[in-house]
């Protein structure tokens, strides 16, 4: 990447905890906006699957490392979002099984993961502007960014929310249960734990449609941009 490639590109970023709906609202505002929407947790589940697929659980952190390092990560464009390839595969619904739900936070609390997907996360700019969402984009992705949303929901309508998603491969209980896991895990860590950024505009999103959230966050980008000009 050069000096200044990407440095016309606008982030906004969208960080919450597991289910609040960042990512239906972040597609969504990416569509609205003009701007490629990324999905930073893709990442950390892209680690996390291609480790699995070796036979290396999420807690053996030097094997995790090394795979990470053996695999090569690759972005492009498609359908109005940065994606990602891990040696020229494309993993989609193999990110998101329960598997995968369990052993994602142990590696992505791993620091030496995140130092690695932070890096590639910044190397996105290059390809314009971006709605990224994740845990950590308003406070360490890209902490000067002028737009930054924090996405909450009450932890009966997220856990709904994510048994809906996940169309019955497990209980009600046990996606309340594992969101719940994950939740502590991702803001007990020591490294870039899930908070809510100083100026961040938070958003309880509990009995919100996906357009009225949209709607919000657009109003307030704009009443920002007023203000700054
Ligand atoms: O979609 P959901 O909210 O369930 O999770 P995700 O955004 O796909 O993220 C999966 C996991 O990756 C999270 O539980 C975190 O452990 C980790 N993550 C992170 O640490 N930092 C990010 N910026 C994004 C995700």
């Amino acid at each position: 990447m050069k000096a200044d490639e990407g440095a016309a590109s606008v982030v906004v970023a969208i960080d919450g905890p597991a289910a609040s709906g960042k990512s239906t609202v972040s597609r969504r505002l990416a569509g609205a906006l003009g701007y490629l929407y990324v999905d930073s947790g893709a990442l950390y589940r892209g680690v996390t699957w291609a480790a699995l697929e070796q036979g290396i659980p999420g807690t053996d952190t030097a094997r995790v490392l090394s795979c990470m390092a053996a695999c090569r990560f690759a972005f492009e464009v498609a359908d109005g979002a940065v994606v990602f390839t891990i040696d020229g595969f494309r993993p989609v619904g193999q990110l998101r099984t329960e598997t995968v739900n369990r052993n994602v936070s142990p590696v992505a609390a791993v620091p030496e993961v995140r130092v690695q997907v932070v890096e590639w996360l910044r190397s996105l700019v290059r390809f314009g502007s971006l709605v990224m969402e994740g845990r950590d984009i308003g406070t360490k992705v890209f902490p000067a960014s002028p737009f930054k949303f924090y996405l909450d929901a009450a932890p009966e309508e997220r856990a709904r929310r994510r048994h809906e998603e996940m169309a019955g491969q497990v209980s009600a209980a046990e996606v309340g249960e594992s969101l719940k896991r994950r939740d502590l895990i991702d803001s007990r860590r020591q490294m870039d734990p899930l908070k809510v950024a100083a100026d961040a505009r938070v958003i309880d999103s509990t009995g919100m449609g996906v357009d009225d959230v949209v709607q919000v966050i657009l109003a307030d980008i704009e009443a920002r941009r007023a203000c700054a000009s």
